[in-house]
């Protein structure tokens, strides 16, 4: 009996074995049509897994018609990550005047982690509110009970008011800066480096714009964000409801224009992708490394190599995507003219000799 019972566990692992892994596919700007036929419209975004299903949330970005709003961000949903079915708005725009929510704000780089202590989706995003351009830059806070929502919006505003980021110098905090300093003049590049705009920002909290997240091994998340006039990255540590910041963050690259940020580890490192600061048009991407999260970052050439590199490919970084090990660089195509027709880059990462993270349009995987 019992070896019939071992004969049975050697077949049922060999038919596991013929089952093909799941795979991340590769997606080079063509139009990527979920399971209806139309183009996923989820930008900026990110996907994660849980019990078994995938979930890919990104900025809906109208139906293409001229000034069509944001309905909120969307998720799609998927088994196999290449068959992706549209599960609607998961956070939605308001009617209400005067809701934080209110249609016209704005809602970019949504990204969703799950809090395995309280049960709960957290969903991060750029938040800009109606009427204001891109001059709130808050980072809004959604939860829900369920991957597919509905999100709730918990609050919306800047980052850390009051206080210091951990790596600022004392004979910087509360140093008066002169108000006649020229754009762009050295004098000015170091005041920006001192921690000019940190100081102008405090009382009000920094401000964040292009975003992500990301989940340490050890279960502490942190808010990836360009701030201080899309100008300097900063890194803040989240409270265990991933809901709030800790108060514990610090500057990176200041002065250093670094946007769309995507974190990954590697082999003990934590590496970064970002853009450059060109708004839709595409740019040259940056990698940084650090041995811990909280610094010290150092930066490195460009990941991207062959034919397109000096633009990213055509695209702008928004999330690497780690399947067991595996990585995917997925960046936005983005099209000015009709954002929601903006298409998305999905490549894989590949390391070189060196350990260094590259990604290229040459010698990609047959689909
Ligand atoms: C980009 C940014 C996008 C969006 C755009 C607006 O630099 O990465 O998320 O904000 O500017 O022009």
């Amino acid at each position: 009996m019992k070896k019939l019972f071992n004969i049975i566990l050697v077949a049922v692992a060999m038919v596991g074995c013929g089952t093909a892994p799941t795979t991340m596919p590769t997606v080079t700007g063509e139009p990527f049509p979920d399971t209806d036929g139309n183009h996923i419209n989820a930008h900026g975004g990110g996907i994660i897994s849980h019990d078994g299903t995938y979930y890919w949330y990104g900025e809906h970005r109208g139906d293409g018609t001229p000034g069509a709003g944001q309905e909120g961000v969307m998720c799609y949903s998927s088994k196999d990550l290449h068959n992706w079915d549209n599960r609607g708005i998961v956070l939605a725009t308001s009617d209400e005047e005067g809701s934080p929510l209110e249609k016209g704000g704005i809602i970019e780089r949504p990204k969703v982690v799950y809090n395995p202590a309280t049960g709960k989706f957290v969903m991060w995003f750029h938040h800009e509110l109606k009427g204001r351009g891109y001059g709130a830059a808050q980072a809004g806070v959604a939860v829900a009970d369920n991957p597919l929502g509905p999100f709730t919006l918990l609050h919306t505003g800047r980052v850390n008011p009051g206080v210091y980021p951990v790596n600022f110098a004392e004979d910087n905090k509360g140093k008066v800066w002169s108000d006649t300093l020229q754009w762009w003049t050295p004098e000015w590049y170091k005041a920006i480096d001192e921690g000019m705009f940190t100081v102008r920002d405090l009382d009000g909290g920094q401000m964040a714009r292009d975003m992500t997240l990301y989940v340490d091994d050890d279960g502490t998340a942190y808010h990836i964000y360009s701030s201080e006039d899309n100008l300097t990255l900063q890194i803040a540590e989240l409270d265990s409801t991933y809901t709030r910041h800790t108060g514990k963050y610090i500057r990176i690259f200041p002065g250093g224009h670094n946007e769309a940020p995507a974190l990954f580890k590697h082999d003990g490192s934590y590496w970064m992708i970002a853009s450059g600061c060109t708004g839709w048009e595409p740019n040259e991407a940056r990698l940084m490394r650090a041995d811990s999260i909280m610094g010290e970052w150092t930066r490195l050439p460009n990941p991207c190599r062959g034919e397109g590199a000096d633009k990213t490919f055509g695209g702008q970084s928004t999330y690497v995507m780690d399947l067991n090990g595996e990585l995917t660089f997925m960046a936005d195509k983005w099209n000015p003219k009709n954002l929601a027709d903006s298409r998305h880059l999905w490549l894989p990462v590949r390391f070189d000799k060196d350990g260094i993270p590259y990604i290229t349009m040459e010698e990609l995987p047959a689909e």
